[in-house]
């Protein structure tokens, strides 16, 4: 989306770090800002911070791994301003430890808020985009663990943002022409992402302070104004993987290449194999059910 100026975007998680930076970033192309976040002071406080750049917003309180939030959410939004043009999923929350160790309550919280959050948004406001039939552009926050570099200590976290690649890949197939997929990709940024379990709810182990040892490797992290310009321009440009740290490459290089060799040894490329295509079959199975229902 080139023009984003007078459009309006919903930012996840909008009350601090990545997603209020996002929202930063917007105000400066003179896009209208609903901050969503569970956090209600916080989304509040961003939004004045945000308005200060000349543009209107507005803050919700909402729970992203809850449906009927989400679907408030797009309400409050469209009667606010009448349309919205852009969905930031972007709340997200990190915790765990060893795969052999972390408690399964936690790991459900996880995928509540990181997968179950994402797709909600992606449901909710992806049939509201559909019949507005204006352009519209949904950018769901991954990370370089979408990509590849496996996050020792956080495997379930690491399985979250692959998920959130599986579902923009596959969304972006699905939707209709108006609509445009990213997913952003960023490497450690200083944030408060550390201390996420700060709002875990008490059926997933209830609040928790972040461990220290978090606190300092995220303190040593990129800029997180910059990754709210990134994004914003990664849109512009309408990119699908929208990348932020260049040190990722290394890790899809490798992964790439461990791949392509097990291929190269153990499946190698025959003529014909190509019948096993699970797109091209699911084609031939769409367009044969389509003639059957014309005749
Ligand atoms: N900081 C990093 O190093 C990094 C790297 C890659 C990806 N990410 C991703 O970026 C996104 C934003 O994280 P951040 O680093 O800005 O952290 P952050 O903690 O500063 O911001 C996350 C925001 O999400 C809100 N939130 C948490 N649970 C929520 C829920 N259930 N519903 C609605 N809002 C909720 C929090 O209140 C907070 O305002 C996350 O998806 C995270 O996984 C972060």
């Amino acid at each position: 989306m080139q023009d984003l100026k007078d459009k309006v975007a919903v930012v996840t998680g909008g009350a601090s770090g990545i997603g209020k930076n996002i929202g930063l970033a917007l105000a400066e192309k003179g896009t209208h800002v609903v901050v969503a976040d569970i956090e209600q002071a916080r989304a509040e406080e961003t939004a004045q911070e945000i308005a200060q750049g000349g543009v209107q917003t507005l803050a919700v309180q909402c729970d992203v791994s809850d449906l009927s939030l989400v679907e408030k959410l797009a309400e409050r939004a469209w009667s606010h301003f009448e349309h919205v043009d852009l969905l930031f999923n972007n709340a997200g929350v990190v915790g765990g430890g060893s795969l052999l160790d972390t408690t399964a309550s936690e790991l459900y919280w996880l995928f509540n808020v990181n997968v179950f959050g994402v797709w909600y948004g992606c449901k909710v406001f992806g049939q509201r985009f559909r019949n507005q039939g204006t352009p519209a552009h949904i950018i769901n926050t991954g990370s370089e663990h979408s990509l590849g570099v496996p996050h020792v200590q956080a495997g379930f976290y690491t399985a979250t943002k692959h998920a959130v690649l599986a579902l923009s890949d596959v969304l972006r197939r699905e939707v209709p022409d108006n609509i445009s997929v990213s997913i952003l990709c960023p490497g450690i940024v200083k944030t408060d992402l550390w201390n996420a379990t700060r709002n875990r709810p008490e059926a997933f182990g209830g609040p928790e302070d972040g461990s220290p040892q978090a606190q300092l490797l995220m303190a040593a992290g990129m800029d997180v104004r910059e990754i709210g310009r990134q994004a914003v321009a990664g849109v512009e440009r309408g990119d699908f993987y929208i990348v932020t740290h260049s040190h990722v490459r290394k890790s899809v290089e490798e992964r790439s290449a461990e791949i392509l060799a097990a291929f190269d040894g153990q499946a190698p490329y025959n003529e014909g194999d190509d019948k096993y295509d699970v797109n091209a079959m699911i084609e031939q199975l769409m367009a044969a059910a389509q003639t059957t229902r014309q005749n």
